[in-house]
């Protein structure tokens, strides 16, 4: 059960980044914290961040190939990516859409998410936590789909 943890522009600067909205914590502590999980629930990770949408519409492209599942913070690609929302609409497997902060208490333009029309699940406002319930949704949705 292989699933791929996407992340968008910018989120290389996690804990750096307007921690006020965003915390403290690095993208190496969401990406440990999701191994730990991983192991627990008897998935492999591929964990990847970009700033280039390219890199991420690649990587879904190889999960088509590979994974059970995704889960995807496209960062701010949620509100201007028609090409990430059509790559994930070629992906089979469950798709669950991570938001570290709550979009919906932040300016309009955070409202409208092109990915949550192919999400099979939004979480946001969650902090990095989020990522963990994420990763218990799509390991369940795998299951599920299995049995
Ligand atoms: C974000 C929310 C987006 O609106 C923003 O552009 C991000 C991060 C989040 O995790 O809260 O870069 O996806």
């Amino acid at each position: 059960r292989l699933v791929y943890v996407l992340n968008g522009p910018n989120l290389n600067l996690l804990g750096k980044r307007q921690p006020h909205i965003y915390g403290h914590e690095t993208l190496a502590d969401v990406e440990r914290d999701c191994r730990a999980l991983a192991g627990e629930l008897g998935l492999t990770l591929r964990f990847h961040q970009s700033n280039r949408e390219y890199e991420i519409i690649d990587w879904i492209h190889e999960a088509r190939e590979e994974a059970g599942g995704i889960v995807i913070n496209p960062a701010a690609f949620t509100h201007t990516s028609v090409a990430v929302l059509d790559a994930l609409n070629t992906f089979e497997g469950p798709v669950i859409e991570c938001h570290i902060s709550n979009v919906h208490k932040r300016e309009a333009f955070r409202h409208h998410s092109y990915v949550s029309l192919r999400a099979d699940g939004v979480i946001a406002g969650f902090g990095t936590q989020g990522y963990q319930l994420a990763l218990r949704r799509v390991a369940r949705l795998i299951d599920d789909k299995a049995a």
